[in-house]
């Protein structure tokens, strides 16, 4: 079991000095945190940060791809096509879920495919975290990183925004937790995380 300190909300402390009063140890009753979403909901950012406060390891699916496979992720969809990727996206994915006291960024594809996500819900003790926002807010923050050219799945906005609409549905499903993230930095947005999952 992680024990994770959590630092208690705004209004329960405003006139107390930060002292250790103002953090809680919280005990999580979970193996792993499998963070999903669109590209650009902050899966990577939130969940190292995660994974730092529970001394956890952080895992990329994508970086696991890549790295099994010798080339970047924009390399296969060019050179093998999506279905390809899809295939070697599902076996990492399979791997990686055998670990303990992990956070697992998702690719933002990774739950449409039917065999992963009966993998999630049936792989025991693993959170699943939705993180939420808007799709313009979502294009937008993709945009602004320096990788952006290198998003397969955003060259047509058009045809992102129609994948947007459908996985939003699923996200909220394999999901025990969604936590809209458009207002909240990426302290709070890891902080939020921790809350729910010991609450
Ligand atoms: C994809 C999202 C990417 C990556 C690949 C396909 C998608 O991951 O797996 O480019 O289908 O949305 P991120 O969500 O980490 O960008």
């Amino acid at each position: 079991m992680a024990t994770v300190m959590l630092d208690m909300p705004a209004t329960e402390t405003t006139d107390m000095p930060k002292s250790s009063s103002t953090r809680t140890p919280v005990a999580l009753d979970v193996d792993r945190i499998v963070l999903t979403g669109f590209m650009g909901s902050g899966k990577s950012t939130i969940g190292a940060l995660l994974a730092e406060r529970l001394g956890w390891r952080f895992l990329d699916l994508d970086n696991e791809i890549e790295r099994r496979d010798g080339r970047t992720v924009a390399g296969i969809f060019a050179e093998s096509g999506e279905p390809h990727f899809r295939k070697l996206e599902a076996a990492a994915l399979a791997t990686l879920l055998g670990r303990r006291r992990i956070v697992l960024a998702l690719g933002g594809g990774a739950p449409e495919e039917l065999g992963n996500r009966l993998l999630l819900e049936q792989t025991p003790r693993t959170a699943v975290v939705y993180l939420a926002a808007p799709f313009e807010a979502l294009v937008d923050r993709c945009l602004k990183q320096p990788d952006a050219a290198e998003r397969p799945v955003l060259a047509d906005l058009t045809a992102a925004e129609r994948r947007f609409k459908t996985r939003r549905r699923i996200y909220e499903r394999i999901a025990g937790h969604s936590v809209e993230t458009t207002n909240l930095s990426v302290e709070q947005t890891a902080a939020t995380v921790l809350e729910r999952l010991a609450g």
